[in-house]
């Protein structure tokens, strides 16, 4: 017995070192670019197979076929290589989090149908199916990322109960008549639309209004929290968040060479959490908040430091766009936003009473990094558990 102890407890002080040093292995591509550049043409099969034991769910093929893409000159050089080459991986793990803290709050797969719009790698479907769903629709209008949603999911999966449609759901009909969803996700999609408000027109027209347990999630970046102004989580530029869709365009291909991109710019607006509550409110949709990670500890040390933060963050963000050695007008349009941002951000916070109503408003708008919230027909009942 003591025999068999000691030998899982050396294999599992050899799995940790090995994780440990693979973890350091990505950090340093994370944050040295050269590294990535160098390891990614000189040690494409090694770095591919790092990055296959970190990310356990993708097969090696699967791994090559997404990181082999970055071997082409532009996007070699793009410094923001790397965090897209995770993105495309680490999602899965966020969508069973994301699974795993629904059912914790009351939301429940099982035996449901489920519609992803613009499920791009199936992820967060085959998530879903982990969570017991009866049936999953992904679409997509990148027959691209359908296909690697393909090879994710599986024949099996395929063939029992997943249908991956190619369809614009603005432009195009679902095949399956309307209200005809049990719950339906949409992560990381909203910003990429060119109508956020009629896009919770379509959940309103494809959500079940007969099931009681029926209901939407969406997940997008929240426009006003500071890092997201710091670092705008597409292209990286600070303030780009704040300005409208077509400013934010016009400012990003008149500097994307500057900065070793050709990435287009495929971000239309972005919007606050109180935003959103009227454009679902609009459609008959009510939408709460999922809260599950809201710390209110963490939001009075935010109360209390809150000039700290503001002067902290606003000198890294001048300083970053100082760096960047942006054209003038670029410059000043990105520094004018940011000032804006940061006296708001003081005057909401400076307040002399503040309730726990307050210190939720000034979350959702300032402190929560990515908006969750569910959304379900109104007048909304006593069912939703996510309200805490
Ligand atoms: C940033 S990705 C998010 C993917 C995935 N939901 C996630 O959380 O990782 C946005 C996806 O929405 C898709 N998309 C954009 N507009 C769409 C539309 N009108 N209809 C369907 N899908 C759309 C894009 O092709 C892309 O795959």
């Amino acid at each position: 017995m003591e025999l068999k102890n000691n030998m899982i407890n050396n294999l599992l002080k050899y799995y940790n070192k090995f994780k440990s040093r693979n973890e350091a292995y990505l950090n340093e591509l994370r944050n040295d670019h050269d590294f990535f550049r160098s390891e990614i043409t000189t040690n494409f099969d090694g770095m591919t197979r790092r990055l296959c034991k970190r990310y356990r769910y993708f097969s090696l093929d699967y791994i090559k076929k997404i990181v082999g893409r970055f071997k082409e000159a532009s996007l070699l050089n793009n410094p923001m290589s790397m965090r897209y080459i995770e993105s495309e991986f680490a999602i899965l793990d966020v969508q069973l989090d994301l699974m795993k803290r629904l059912k914790q709050n009351g939301l429940d797969l099982r035996n449901k149908t489920v519609l992803d719009i613009g499920c791009a790698a199936g992820c967060l479907l085959f998530a879903c199916s982990k969570y017991g769903a009866a049936k999953l629709v992904g679409i997509d209008i990148s027959q691209d990322r359908l296909n690697n949603a393909k090879e994710l999911m599986g024949s099996k999966l395929l063939k029992e109960k997943a249908d991956l449609l190619c369809i614009d759901i603005f432009s195009q009909e679902l095949p399956y008549g309307k209200n005809s969803f049990d719950v339906i996700f949409s992560t990381n999609v909203m910003e990429h639309v060119p109508s956020a408000h009629n896009y919770f027109g379509k959940i309103k027209e494809y959500l079940s209004d007969k099931n009681r347990g029926s209901f939407a999630f969406t997940s997008v970046g929240n426009k006003y929290n500071i890092s997201n102004v710091l670092t705008e989580p597409h292209y990286g530029i600070p303030g780009l968040i704040l300005l409208s869709g077509t400013e934010a365009a016009d400012i990003w291909y008149s500097e994307r060479k500057k900065l070793s991109s050709d990435l287009d710019y495929e971000v239309f607006e972005w919007y606050l959490y109180e935003e959103y509550k009227e454009m679902a409110f609009s459609h008959d949709l009510e939408i709460f908040p999922l809260l599950d990670k809201y710390e209110a500890d963490l939001m009075d040390a935010y109360l209390i430091h809150h000039m700290d933060f503001a002067h902290k963050y606003y000198d890294m963000a001048i300083n970053k766009l100082r760096n960047y050695g942006l054209e003038k007008s670029n410059y000043d349009k990105l520094d004018a936003a940011i000032r804006k941002y940061f006296d708001e951000y003081i005057k909401d916070h400076t307040v002399e009473k503040t309730t726990p109503e307050r210190k939720l408003y000034l979350y959702l708008k300032y402190h929560a990094f990515v908006l969750e919230f569910v959304a379900m027909h109104g007048p909304v009942n006593s069912q939703c558990a996510t309200t805490n």
